[in-house]
């Protein structure tokens, strides 16, 4: 396993145990990393104090990343309490559930705004907040988790596919603004799995059954898998990997008809 040791990371995306950002948690802890989460509002709090409790010294802040102020507030917590920070991890997403069970043709400007706004612009404000933390330590790794269906139709994923393609871009872009930081800028795309995100999508668990039938290893993929390519992203391992989507979906994506 990729060597974490020594490193401070940010983790946003926690919600719960089956949280793919909690997976990834679990897995840069063990290996070596120093983390801090986030919750998004007081009805989160508690979940999260919870399942951090049982890290090593974690550090803790509020952060809606709708919210720019809450954002600049969050690095300065990190920059006090860890002087500097070598890898972020985006794990947030939301769009009204009235947007992922109606035709896509009716998406609300109001739904469109708020789903492209938290799941993907986001990615762009919190990279820019941490920038300067990265630069204390002389390089940095972002990573973001997305969907296939930024690039294919999936019964009711709707605008969230239309967020995910600009998610997808905006990795694009930001590794080449950064680059010469020295900081990468990924994405996994992760095969579906079922978790509170993905049981806001209406008949997600027909999506599941599909995996089995189609993708290559004839089998969906878990937390866990995600989160061992995510060390891999985040640590030196993966130094050379920049502005990648990286497919960890058992083969899905390969197959046509
Ligand atoms: N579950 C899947 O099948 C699947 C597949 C591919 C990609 N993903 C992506 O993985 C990521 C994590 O999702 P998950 O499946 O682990 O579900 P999850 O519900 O556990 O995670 C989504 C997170 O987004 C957070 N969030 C929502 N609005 C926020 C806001 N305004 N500010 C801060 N945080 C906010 C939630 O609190 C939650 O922690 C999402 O980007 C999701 O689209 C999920």
């Amino acid at each position: 396993m990729p060597d974490l040791s020594g490193k401070q990371g940010l983790i946003v995306g926690v919600a719960n145990k089956r949280s793919i950002s909690w997976a990834i948690t679990q897995a840069a802890a063990a290996a070596g990393a120093r983390l801090a989460l986030t919750y998004p509002s007081e009805r989160l709090e508690e979940n999260v104090r919870e399942l951090a409790s049982a890290l090593k010294n974690p550090v803790l802040a509020p952060c809606d990343v709708a919210s720019d102020q809450q954002i600049a507030d969050l690095a300065a917590t990190l920059d006090r309490e860890f002087g500097g920070l070598d890898f972020l991890v985006h794990g947030a997403a939301f769009a009204p559930a009235d947007a992922l069970s109606k035709p896509f043709v009716e998406t609300s400007r109001d739904a469109f705004r708020m789903a492209l706004d938290v799941s993907a612009y986001s990615l762009v404000a919190l990279t820019r907040a941490v920038v300067p933390l990265m630069e204390k330590r002389g390089s940095g790794s972002v990573l973001t988790l997305t969907y296939i269906g930024s690039q294919r139709v999936f019964t009711n994923y709707n605008v969230m596919g239309v967020a995910k393609a600009a998610l997808e871009s905006s990795v694009r872009y930001l590794a080449s603004d950064l680059g010469p930081k020295n900081i990468r800028v990924n994405a996994i795309s992760a095969g579906a799995i079922k978790t509170l995100a993905a049981a806001g999508i209406s008949g997600f668990s027909s999506i599941l059954q599909v995996y089995r039938d189609r993708a290559p290893l004839r089998r969906g993929v878990d937390q866990s898998e995600v989160a061992d390519a995510a060390v891999f992203l985040l640590s030196n391992a993966g130094r050379a990997v920049t502005g990648e989507i990286l497919m960890v979906d058992a083969g899905f994506h390969t197959v046509g008809f």
